[in-house]
């Protein structure tokens, strides 16, 4: 404070606007000629606060003109990404401070870049546009998450090197495993307490008193990406470890449904698993049979076949006609409750 006192206002400003003096190192985008920067962490880990500074970098030094801000709706790109605490106004100097006009969703830098603002609940939004960089915030929470990012990966094809920053807080999402997994992706990783000298203590203390130790607070504040359902009969490892290209001749198909519960069936969500079980060796051990299960096919649809249930709008090939099948499976969570033979 007492240096601050003694710089010229713009001095000041620049010593407190400069990220690189205070962010943690992990803050830093990472060398390479990356395409995604994933950053998996806790809440409070400072993920908006180190998109944006991200952005600000790329339009003051790197020459970016056209950027994509995505957020779970239009109101979390607003009140976030653009107007919130660690959102791009709040960081932005002032002599380099955007102009924000809302009903265009965009934001303008005296150097002419421009940021457009896109909900991940509209996906289409992102047909046309060309851009050049991109920040997409907490896309583990976006409703059409796939589709959404594909078409922002699609429109990522201006400059030499287009790249785009991904902050959120994980989920056990396929989206979320493929950009880990991909070649193309650096990904940091960090817990709420990383942050813990910009966070109100008293709301540490209460995270680690509520949270520490449960599935919640590994998600929320550890930022692990928990694959692991303690209800489950098999977890993703096992299912990985024991995957064949083709099952051997089946002796019964089973086709299970876990219906949503609060609806009517006909609306609901279905989520049909048809299990078969073989008198040959085989992965998995089925457990109402004393042979080998294979889990054959996962499928959600919100038509269902009146004849099997099955989650496949008619016309299609019906699991019912199948050979070896011998009935339906109807569960609710992962508990069986009714059996129709
Ligand atoms: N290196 C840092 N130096 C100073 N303040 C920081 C730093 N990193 C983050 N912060 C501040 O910490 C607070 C939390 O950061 P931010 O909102 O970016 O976290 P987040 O991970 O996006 O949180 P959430 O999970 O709720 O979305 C903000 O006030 C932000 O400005
Ligand atoms: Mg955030």
């Amino acid at each position: 404070m007492a240096l601050l006192a003694t710089l010229a206002p713009q001095e000041a400003e620049g010593l407190v606007r400069g990220w690189r003096l205070w962010a943690r190192p992990e803050q830093i985008a990472p060398p390479g000629d990356w395409l995604v920067w994933l950053i998996l962490s806790g809440r409070g880990w400072g993920k908006t606060r180190t998109a944006a500074e991200w952005l600000r970098e790329q339009v003051e030094l790197r020459g970016r003109r056209r950027i994509a801000l995505v957020a779970r709706t239009a109101a979390d790109v607003r009140d976030v990404v653009i107007e919130g605490e660690s959102g791009l106004l709040a960081i932005s100097p002032s002599w380099n401070k955007p102009l924000y006009e809302p009903s265009k969703r965009r934001l303008t830098w005296p150097n002419g870049a421009i940021a457009t603002a896109y909900s991940a609940d509209e996906p289409d939004l992102l047909r046309g546009p060309q851009h050049d960089a991109a920040a997409a915030d907490e896309l583990a929470s976006w409703q059409y998450a796939q589709q959404t990012w594909d078409n922002l990966m699609l429109s990522l094809r201006l400059g030499d090197h287009p790249q785009v920053i991904v902050t959120t807080t994980p989920r056990p999402l396929k989206i979320i495993r493929q950009l880990m997994q991909s070649p193309s992706t650096v990904v940091t990783r960090g817990t709420t307490f990383d942050n813990a000298a910009n966070l109100a203590p008293s709301a540490l203390a209460e995270y680690r008193h509520r949270y520490e130790g449960t599935r919640l607070g590994r998600q929320e504040l550890m930022g692990e990406v928990l694959d692991d359902n303690p209800g489950a009969l098999w977890n993703r490892e096992t299912l990985d470890r024991n995957r064949v290209r083709v099952a051997p001749d089946l002796v019964r198909v089973v086709v299970a449904i876990d219906p949503a519960v609060t609806v009517p069936v006909s609306d609901s969500i279905m989520s049909a698993r048809a299990r078969a079980s073989s008198s040959r060796a085989g992965p998995t051990r089925n457990r109402c049979n004393t042979g080998l299960g294979f889990i054959s096919r996962t499928q959600q649809s919100r038509t269902f076949c009146r004849r099997c249930a099955c989650g496949h709008g008619p016309p299609h090939a019906c699991p019912a006609d199948w050979p070896g099948t011998r009935g339906f499976v109807l569960a609710s969570g992962s508990k069986e409750v009714d059996c129709v033979p």
